[in-house]
């Protein structure tokens, strides 16, 4: 964004009220320290009321009053919500669902990404707005489109099958590549001309896993296309504001990778539960998510709630300070501004219950107080705008892993790498810790711990970069689940994890899955052994809900093993083992291991499992002091980030806490502090500067 101040603000949607209001929101704007707003976001029906008829001059008049009160306007294209009148005139613009059900106009987000007729008209409102805005002096960023893929990512119709076949010509060159690599000589699939090439539709059963995950990636790929064709016209008409596209997390459906390197700047929206305690867990972990995607450089939190959102069942507010810590954490892990959603409450429409930075209410309630706070904090802030962090430790992330996982059909039904990477992060949080993620096939020397949850599909490019990084002094922690598929998406032949033996020291010859409900149709009786002779002799393992680990020694090694448990084959005789099984058939075996690099400090670790939390902190504390990384061994509940200058003291807990040792100046107070104590009040952040 093209501010040199910490950005605050949040989405304005203006079109919802009256001239005096308006003047009343200039005012409140800068009451709360407001330095930028998101506007035009869903105005698409008020900028073209009727096709091709423009209506601009609303707009520009908001724009040059937010300029006046010294606001920045960082510029939706207003694409996300088409108006009634596009899907009713040209319906191949609205999705289809794979069910065949027309999704109409009345909502958002109602649009047939292939559509040829949407794309010339969101061409058209692009270039129209870039026309009248690209150059206005209040612009600091161009806000494409709105959270691509929240609602709709696909469309069932023949416009995107025609699509799909042109995207699978691009990528395999030719039917026999392209047979090849779904693997159509089983279940006799082999298509024989491009035409019998559809869309994953409805199937009798499994549909054929390599179209799935092809599949995938195409409807993201084709999402980027709208992106990218906005962007271009923006870029054409002012090359010096910056554009972004807001993301949304952890989503499944868009490869944020390849999104990342359309953008001129990251920026995310983010909606933890706060009813639920891994709130603050969640929003770092999307903040370093978004830091990492930017290359380490700073993000914008786009959209959060001020206070409770409207569409969980049950909407639980933040509790006093909350706004403010949580959304510290977020500058503190990286974020260069912090946006909400929306500055002023709305008063109809399916967001009327949605929290507003202005509540319904009004100054007299606390969210107003909260947020006039969290701006001040923000101005006091500012040695830290476009500080960089530095993380020791980097979880590896791929969206072609996911998308390969999902659509294989077993071993397993978990979504075992996103939720790897929630519980690894999750481990590391815990412990004080910022983390970068990272993708496989990137340069990873710089890190000292590398931790792969489950990477399913590991390519031969990843399988040298992790043995660089081992050769480079590098932990490499690998998690069950890893190394099945390879390139082409075909099962490793000769013991999984074979393309990174060699770090490893092992290989995976079968698992055996645990906490399995068993499929017994028609019955549910338990077994008496006085009856069931024979079927309540017979034991079943594969239904316990955990197995126990143990030492060398048999002593038991603190943390359970859940879900499934490898069968190893130990290839190196060097290999360590960390932990072994101690219940199941595997009793004995090798649950974790080690493999010391060939030279330098490195080493690969194997965790043949998916650990509970306290197995992945058993294992951490372990391979961080392997690493030489220091903790920071805070009181509970407290945690401690450097970003360029600043300190960030954050205290989640209920009481006031006293920190030690804290030296520099008090961000908010001005105060000098010299290696004195410091009361960290419940609920609050406190930053110093160096
Ligand atoms: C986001 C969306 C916003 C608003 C918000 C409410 O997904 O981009 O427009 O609807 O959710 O939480």
């Amino acid at each position: 964004m093209l501010i040199d101040r910490l950005a605050y603000g949040g989405d304005y949607n203006p079109e919802q009220w009256d001239d005096a209001t308006i003047e009343r929101d200039l005012e409140l704007m800068q009451e709360a320290g407001v330095t930028v707003v998101s506007v035009g976001i869903f105005s698409w029906a008020f900028l073209e009321p009727e096709p091709g008829r423009y209506e601009l001059g609303w707009l520009r008049s908001l724009v040059d009053r937010l300029h006046a009160a010294g606001i920045g306007v960082d510029l939706a294209t207003a694409t996300a919500s088409p108006p009634p009148w596009l899907g009713r005139q040209y319906p191949e613009t609205l999705p289809i669902t794979r069910e065949g059900h027309v999704l109409r106009w009345g909502s958002r987000q109602a649009y047939n990404p292939s559509s040829q007729v949407f794309r010339d008209k969101i061409a058209a409102l692009v270039q129209t707005l870039a026309n009248e805005f690209a150059h206005h002096p209040a612009l600091v960023a161009w806000h494409i489109n709105n959270e691509y893929a929240c609602h709709v990512h696909e469309s069932f119709d023949a416009e995107t099958e025609g699509r799909f076949r042109a995207w699978l010509q691009a990528k395999y060159g030719s039917l026999a590549a392209l047979n090849d690599g779904w693997g159509t000589a089983f279940w006799s699939q082999r298509l024989s001309a491009w035409d019998e090439v559809i869309l994953p539709g409805l199937t009798p059963t499994y549909p054929n896993p390599g179209q799935v995950a092809d599949y995938r990636q195409f409807c993201s790929d084709t999402l980027l296309e709208l992106h990218l064709l906005e962007k271009e016209i923006l870029h054409r008409a002012n090359p010096d504001i910056p554009v972004t596209t807001n993301f949304l997390g952890l989503l499944e459906s868009l490869d944020y990778w390849k999104w990342a390197k359309h953008v001129d700047f990251i920026s995310n929206d983010s909606y933890p539960d706060p009813a639920d305690p891994r709130g603050a867990r969640s929003y770092a972990f999307e903040a370093d998510l978004m830091r990492s995607l930017g290359g380490g450089k700073p993000f914008i939190q786009m959209e959060q709630a001020p206070n409770q959102v409207q569409w969980r069942e049950r909407n639980a507010v933040k509790r006093p300070g909350q706004y403010a810590l949580w959304s510290l954490q977020t500058v503190a892990r990286g974020a260069d501004g912090i946006l909400n959603f929306q500055w002023r409450q709305s008063k109809a429409g399916a967001e009327t219950w949605h929290s507003g930075m202005v509540p319904h209410a009004g100054s007299e309630a606390r969210t107003w107080r909260e947020v006039v706070g969290l701006g001040r904090q923000l101005t006091g802030a500012a040695a830290v705008l476009g500080g960089e962090i530095k993380a020791d430790v980097a979880l590896l992330l791929d969206w072609q892993n996911f998308w390969a996982q999902e659509a294989a059909v077993g071993p397993v039904e978990e979504k075992t790498a996103l939720r790897g990477l929630r519980d690894w992060h999750a481990s590391l949080f815990e412990r004080g810790h910022v983390a970068d993620f990272a993708h496989p096939e990137a340069d990873l020397t710089g890190y000292r711990i590398i931790i792969v949850p489950s990477l399913f599909r590991l390519t031969e490019a990843a399988a040298t970069r992790l043995r660089e990084a081992v050769a480079a002094g590098a932990q490499v922690i690998v998690t069950f689940l890893s190394g099945w598929i390879d390139d082409a998406g075909h099962a490793v032949l000769g013991g999984y994890l074979r393309p990174i033996r060699d770090i490893l020291g092992v290989r995976v010859l079968e698992m055996a899955p645990f906490s399995v409900v068993p499929y017994l149709p028609g019955t549910g009786e338990v077994l008496d052994p006085e009856i069931d002779r024979v079927s309540a002799a017979i034991v079943a393992p594969a239904a316990a809900p955990l197995v126990d680990l143990v030492d060398d020694f048999g002593a038991p090694w603190p943390g359970n093993a859940r879900e499934g448990a490898d069968d190893l084959a130990v290839d190196d005789e060097r290999v360590q083992v960390v932990a072994r099984f101690g219940g199941t058939d595997l009793a004995g075996r090798p649950a974790i291991t080690m493999l010391p690099g060939a030279r330098g400090s490195g080493a690969g670790w194997y965790v043949a499992t998916n650990l509970d939390s306290r197995g992945r902190d058993t294992l951490l504390a372990r391979v961080l002091d392997s690493a030489g990384i220091v903790e920071p061994g805070l009181p509970a509940g407290v945690s401690r980030t450097k970003r360029g200058p600043v300190t960030f003291w954050l205290n989640h807990t209920d009481e006031p806490v006293i920190v030690r040792g804290v030296t520099g100046r008090r961000c908010d107070t001005g105060e000098s502090l010299a290696a004195a104590e410091m009361v960290l009040p419940a609920r609050t952040a406190v930053l110093i500067e160096d």
